[in-house]
């Protein structure tokens, strides 16, 4: 009898944005005179930087011509793009990484996810709460969680993140082996400065851990003060994994192009206390379950390092912050506790009441769609997440519209 990986059994209904796109889109079948404004899932609407598309179409080009047709590609990626990386990214602000330490991939939420299967089973592990949900459910998948009871998966040692504490959550009492950090964070928006990562990463060095460091929204830091990698931090490259996207820096998220950094030097042990590069494992994993991304989308991502790829891309950064001024400024105006969106693309609300009962009042009442922090954890309880990606045309008008919706309430 075929058998199922029962894990699955113990994971929360739908993915979250699945779950809140199905719930918009019935309310739209139920009312299609209706305009809906989605600021829920974090998904750009500006086209990509034209630097980009014209390196898209050379590389298309290049695919027609018999002499420089180009076939399966290296999978952890072209040199030409992993060395602007390298380059731009890291060494240009001090940070010591290396193109061979960089696996350029379709997607941060996929290495985010499958980054997992290169450790044991039983290791104690640390999420902030909110979080990302691809974090836990992944876990969860892999059976390294038990039962799901009042919100919360036993085996897990969840960073609370509040008000009190701005959703920079504290060093975990007990011993973990394993930490997701996200910053500036999703959902909250909210930023690390170099000397609180600096505690995470000496908790890492002292406890033999190892940091899983999302860094996929760090194109969105206008506080040059704060750490754009953890490689900016002294002792990371023995403790930490960085994941960067293409996706919102520069328009990517249908395009698909991200890189996971994995230095030398980062080491996990083995059950007898043997170090192990992790390098080498999620080499070993990469190279023998994923084929590369395709050449033209690597011409693409190249381009976003040439100068007017940097200036075309940061004019679409300029433009999401400007909407997330709006959003912040008018949910602020009408008395509501906000977070992010001054370093960050999500401003995050504290809604007073129950954060999914707040979304359907948002859906019904102004038509927008918002993101119900309940989503990403027990501490999201009573909270939104207002994405600023859209038109700028369509914040004012939903901004107007949640202003009516909450005047009214
Ligand atoms: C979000 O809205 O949190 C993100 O767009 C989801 C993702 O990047 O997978």
């Amino acid at each position: 009898m075929i058998r199922i990986n029962e894990n699955y059994l113990k994971l929360q209904a739908s993915y979250l944005f699945s779950e809140i796109g199905k719930r918009a889109n019935a309310f739209q079948e139920a009312h299609p005179e209706r305009e809906i404004i989605r600021l829920g899932i974090g998904d750009v609407t500006r086209p990509l930087p034209e630097a980009c598309i014209k390196a898209f179409h050379r590389a298309v080009d290049e695919m027609a011509e018999i002499k420089s047709f180009r076939g399966y590609g290296p999978e952890q990626g072209y040199d030409f793009l992993r060395e602007k990386i390298a380059q731009v990214d890291f060494q240009s602000r001090g940070a010591d990484i290396s193109a061979d330490e960089i696996f350029v991939s379709d997607g941060a939420k996929c290495d985010t996810g499958n980054i997992q299967e290169i450790l044991a089973t039983d290791i104690t592990i640390a999420i902030p709460d909110p979080v990302y949900p691809v974090y836990l459910a992944t876990n969860v998948m892999a059976g390294r969680t038990g039962s799901f009871n009042s919100g919360r998966y036993e085996g897990i040692v969840y960073l609370e993140g509040t008000l009190e504490n701005g959703f920079i959550p504290e060093l975990p009492a007990e011993k973990v082996d394993l930490i997701y950090l996200c910053f500036p964070n999703n959902p909250t928006g909210a930023t690390i400065t170099k000397s609180q990562l600096q505690t995470w990463v000496d908790y890492a060095r002292e406890n033999k851990a190892l940091i899983l460091y999302d860094a996929a929204y760090d194109a969105f830091i206008q506080d040059d003060s704060l750490p754009r990698s953890i490689y900016e931090i002294e002792g990371a490259r023995e403790v930490a994994i960085e994941f960067r996207s293409f996706s919102k820096k520069a328009g990517f998220t249908g395009t698909r192009c991200a890189f996971t950094v994995v230095p030398k030097t980062c080491v996990a042990y083995t059950g007898g206390g043997e170090s192990v590069a992790v390098h080498d494992l999620w080499y070993r994993r990469h190279t023998t379950k994923f084929n590369g991304v395709s050449y033209p989308v690597q011409r693409a991502a190249e381009a976003v390092y040439s100068d007017d790829g940097m200036a075309q891309s940061k004019v679409l950064i300029d433009y999401y912050m400007k909407n997330a001024a709006l959003i912040r400024s008018e949910i602020a105006g009408l008395g509501y506790e906000c977070i992010g969106g001054e370093n960050s693309p999500y401003i995050w609300v504290d809604g007073r009441m129950d954060s999914w009962a707040f979304f359907d009042m948002l859906l019904e009442k102004a038509g927008v769609v918002c993101t119900p922090g309940a989503g990403f954890g027990r501490c999201g309880e009573g909270y939104i997440r207002i994405s600023a990606f859209n038109h700028y045309e369509n914040v004012e008008k939903a901004m107007q519209r949640i202003k009516q919706a909450l005047v009214l309430e």
